[in-house]
């Protein structure tokens, strides 16, 4: 809830003022101005995810694990800038112990309840400024179970572990702006025991050996970035590197139990991103690749930004062109609110059928015919999933994957592809909503489609005909 501005009256004001024309440390000139910041930002499935008041623009995260005792060392540096003036704000951390909190140099007060950190700086923050919170904070980080029964979060694996955070986990590692809506670009320095590996997003930036032999990885993400696609992947891995579209490093890990098994889908990444940039456009990123692990550590794949992380078991070409999608779908255009999620899914699962269509003799037909006849599909609306457990359902894939082939049924394979590519070209770096998304195919097939939104978007239950 966005807290209202305090209206002060009598000696109360006049002592306001009288101390706020006292204060000469950089304080909100003319008053005692500033409200908090408010503690979420209302997504119609997680509230309280998020925090209003501010907008953060980099995060400097320098943590240590091991895991021997299970226990992370974290430093937060976070730069943001304030969009009112702020008393307080927000921050979402779940669990974990707050050492030290400083805002701009000086110590801030910090209070926490629940998933909620709130720092109150020394001084008031004037809207438009930038500020630099710096947090210290230690503890064994926690697995978050979802409504879905999935785990996010903290992982613990045999030989170290996974941090994962989509849609609420990454409050489990370090503490932001834990809502898609608020990207800002990333340095993760990662501080490991000897031996092992500690693999993040973007690009390796630094590698130095301390003198207690333990190693340190600095990983770069300069294009904005979700704070649910952040990923931390500790333990042992074997590597390889290659290169595409003459640029851009491609990284690829595995488990060294399965590095052999993997290698072969982990050499075809260039190949499977050079065609999709042929559909999709630019790739959006400055590095690439991907983290295969024992189908013990995680129960799903997950599109983290530059570099997808694997269980063994979904390591397969569709699962891939399914992840690689995300990074135009889902990463680099991020959706506003959790609601709009199936803007992800959809197009990752229609570039499987898509690819399925050039390599595995599968139109796109066929496959729509197949996800109509699949009832599951038809559970609820793909835009209006009714609770945070079904935003992983079959209709957000499925249904959603529809939408776009009724799309393409409707406008032609010309203008369809023109949507393909020129939705993440319009959005790049961006967020959107499935208002935008509605808007932006209209512009391009030049004519109301309401009709097609209305049944296929919106409506409730199946269709009577596949081509209504
Ligand atoms: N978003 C992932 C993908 O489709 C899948 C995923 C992540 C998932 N977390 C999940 C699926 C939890 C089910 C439950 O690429
Ligand atoms: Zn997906």
């Amino acid at each position: 809830m966005n807290t209202r501005s305090r209206v002060r009256t009598g000696a109360l004001a006049v002592a306001l003022a009288l101390l706020a024309a006292a204060c000469t440390s950089g304080g909100v000139a003319g008053g005692v101005r500033g409200k908090p910041g408010a503690a979420g930002l209302r997504d119609p499935y997680f509230p309280k995810l998020g925090n209003g008041g501010y907008d953060v623009t980099h995060y400097a995260l320098t943590l240590s694990y091991d895991p021997a005792d299970g226990r992370l060392d974290g430093r937060a540096e976070i730069t943001a800038k304030a969009t009112q003036d702020l008393s307080a704000f927000n921050l979402d951390l779940a669990g974990l112990t707050v050492r030290r909190a400083t805002v701009d140099g000086d110590t801030a007060a910090v209070n926490r309840a629940g998933n909620e950190l709130t720092l109150r700086p020394r001084a008031e923050i004037a809207d438009g400024h930038e500020f630099r919170a710096v947090i210290t904070y230690d503890g064994e980080p926690q697995t978050i179970t979802d409504a879905d029964g999935s785990e996010e979060g903290w992982l613990k694996t045999a030989d170290g572990a996974l941090a994962l955070g989509e849609p609420t986990g990454s409050m489990a590692w370090f503490p932001g702006n834990h809502h898609p809506s608020d990207k800002a670009s990333y340095d993760i320095t990662v501080t490991v025991p000897a031996g092992l590996k500690a693999l993040s997003n973007g690009v390796l930036t630094a590698e130095k050996k301390e003198k207690d032999g333990r190693v340190t990885a600095t990983w770069h993400t300069p294009e904005p970035m979700a704070s649910y696609l952040a990923m931390l992947a500790i333990g042992k891995y074997d590597t390889s590197t290659a290169t595409v579209f003459g640029k851009v490093p491609v990284l690829t890990a595995a488990d060294p139990r399965i590095a052999t098994e993997t290698a072969a889908l982990r050499a075809r990444i260039p190949e499977i991103l050079d065609w999709e940039k042929e559909n999709f456009g630019p790739y959006p990123f400055s590095a690439a690749g991907a983290i295969v692990e024992p189908d013990d550590d995680v129960g799903y794949a997950l599109e983290t930004q530059t570099r997808p992380v694997f269980p063994l078991g979904s390591f397969d070409t569709g699962t891939v062109v399914h992840e690689l999608a995300h990074q135009w779908y889902g990463d680099s255009v991020s959706p506003a609110s959790w609601k709009d999620m199936w803007l992800n899914e959809s197009f990752a699962t229609y570039a499987e059928w898509l690819y399925e269509e050039d390599f595995e003799h599968t139109p796109a037909q066929r496959s729509f015919e197949k996800a109509f006849a699949n009832q599951g599909a038809w559970a609820f609306p793909p835009a209006e999933p009714p609770t945070p457990q079904d935003l992983f359902g079959t209709p957000v894939y499925q249904r959603g994957a529809m939408v776009l082939h009724r799309i393409r049924q409707t406008v032609g394979d010309e203008k369809f592809f023109e949507i393909l590519a020129g939705w993440p070209e319009k959005y790049r770096h961006s967020t959107a909503d499935t208002e935008d998304f509605t808007r932006y195919v209209e512009s391009v097939a030049g004519r109301d489609l309401s009709g097609l939104w209305d049944v296929w978007l919106y409506g409730d239950g199946k269709p009577e005909k596949i081509t209504d």
